[in-house]
């Protein structure tokens, strides 16, 4: 079967490469003509765990243009995974998905055979049928479940993990403008995973409102987790480990999520949460859930940077460890980290950071901080050594780096406290 994949981005990248791993032929498309001819080349145009590897291996089934109407036309399915950026309000703005839109309409108008157009991107509840289908309609001069389909198929990954994620999700949902759409996704994944996961199929509404709740949910965990810690650090003897290591022994609540340390970050989780607040008050419903667990994760960055003001001796110099809004990436869009640095330095405070993958990117938007070669130059340096990712690298610090009198807090508590003995403090720890 020969797939199309229209966004060539973080999530678009590696579903072509993982895609064609399964023996698919792939052909990507994206505006970005640097993407394009990556692609072609077999080389990666973002950063993302074993996607240099795949696209390498896989490249004899894998080609990219710029040209929509090529791409269409020798392919069954088009997935659209291209941009949803988020407004003011916490809407997802639709404007490239219907860009992409009227590019496969128009493309279809010239296609004898039925289509399956599958959207990925994340949107809010309503956009596909709302904005998506009336233009694929319009531009093809076709019925929706007749000429062609339309489905809404939200990935669950996480960056870092994307091509493994995709592989082997816990299920795949689906939402189905009509049975025989959904009947061709279905078939396509039973193919295309490795672990035979549960397919779930809906209609789009649902599918729209599933996705954004199944984020939502997950941070709710995580703010509920980050409570706990600061309320564990409080209460003389409290530790968050002891606590959530039996609180995640109960079935109904697990271990994920349940570490209590920074807020959540990165291009999902905080504009999920934002689009359900959002979608529920168009619909005169107020979700006072959703709104505590934003507001918890935006307390995060404030406590912490009072608690650095706090420890810091005067003209004191903080080093911040850690960039990227989780390990393994290099992206830093809403990176609590990011924000920390900046609230720190400027305020005229010295900030020097490392990260193993995110300096290009964190130089963009941190002016005011110096950035170090090498996790000792930056250590060395500080009198207060902050934390804030929990990249497996920072393990290597060693007691002698410290300058005297210096110390460390570790925000997802990874070194031994035992090694740093009277310089070591951590979130969700009282002392
Ligand atoms: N990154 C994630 O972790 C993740 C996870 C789940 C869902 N999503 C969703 O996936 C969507 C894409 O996210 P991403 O992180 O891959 O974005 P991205 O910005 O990394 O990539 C998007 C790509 O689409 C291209 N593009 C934009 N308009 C186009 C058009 N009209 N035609 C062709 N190409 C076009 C861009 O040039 C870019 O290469 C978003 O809706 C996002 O919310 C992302």
């Amino acid at each position: 079967m020969k797939v199309s994949v229209i966004g060539l981005g973080k999530l678009g990248s590696p579903m072509v490469a993982a895609f064609a791993s399964r023996g698919f032929e792939v052909i990507g498309v994206d505006v970005n003509s640097e993407f394009v001819r990556l692609i072609n080349e077999g080389k990666p145009p973002v950063f993302e765990t074993d996607l240099d590897e795949y696209l390498k291996k896989n490249k004899e089934r894998i080609s990219a243009t710029k040209d929509y109407r090529e791409a269409v036309l020798n392919s069954e399915i088009t997935f659209i995974i291209v941009p949803t950026p988020s407004e003011k309000n916490g809407n997802f703005s639709t404007q490239y998905v219907v860009q992409a839109g009227k590019e496969i309409g128009k493309a279809l108008k010239e296609k004898p055979n039925f289509h399956l157009v599958v959207l990925t991107s994340t949107v809010t509840p309503g956009s596909t049928e709302g904005d998506l289908l009336p233009v694929l309609e319009e531009y093809s001069g076709k019925k929706c479940g007749i000429g062609f389909g339309l489905c809404y198929n939200p990935e669950f990954i996480a960056l870092g993990s994307v091509i493994n994620g995709l592989l082997n999700p816990d299920f795949v949902l689906i939402g189905e403008s009509d049975k025989r759409s959904g009947d061709i996704l279905e078939s396509f994944y039973k193919d295309f995973c490795l672990n035979n996961p549960p397919i779930k199929r809906m209609s789009i509404i649902n599918a729209e409102i599933t996705k954004i709740a199944l984020n939502t949910y997950v941070t709710t965990k995580i703010s509920y987790s980050n409570m706990l810690a600061e309320l564990c650090e409080k209460i003389p003897g409290g530790n968050i480990d002891v606590v959530t290591d039996a609180l995640g022994c109960d079935r109904r609540i697990g271990h994920k999520y349940l570490k209590g340390a920074l807020g959540y970050g990165g291009p999902c989780f905080p504009r999920d949460n934002r689009a359900l607040i959002f979608t529920a008050k168009r619909f005169g419903v107020e979700l006072p859930i959703a709104e505590a667990t934003d507001k918890i994760n935006r307390h995060q960055v404030q406590r912490l940077v009072k608690k650095v003001l706090s420890f810091l001796p005067k003209n004191g110099k903080v080093c911040i460890l850690g960039l990227s809004y989780k390990p393994e990436t290099n992206v830093i869009e809403e990176s609590q980290s990011v924000e920390i640095a900046k609230e720190i330095s400027e305020k005229g405070i010295s900030v020097i950071a490392f990260d193993p993958q995110a300096m290009e990117n964190a130089k963009k938007v941190l002016n005011k901080v110096s950035f170090a070669n090498s996790l000792k130059e930056a250590v060395e340096q500080a009198d207060l050594i902050l934390i804030t990712v929990p990249w497996k690298e920072f393990k290597e610090i060693q007691p002698d780096w410290l300058k005297d009198g210096a110390i460390l807090f570790d925000c997802w508590r990874i070194l031994d406290p035992k090694k740093y003995k009277g310089k070591y403090f951590a979130i969700g720890i009282s002392s």
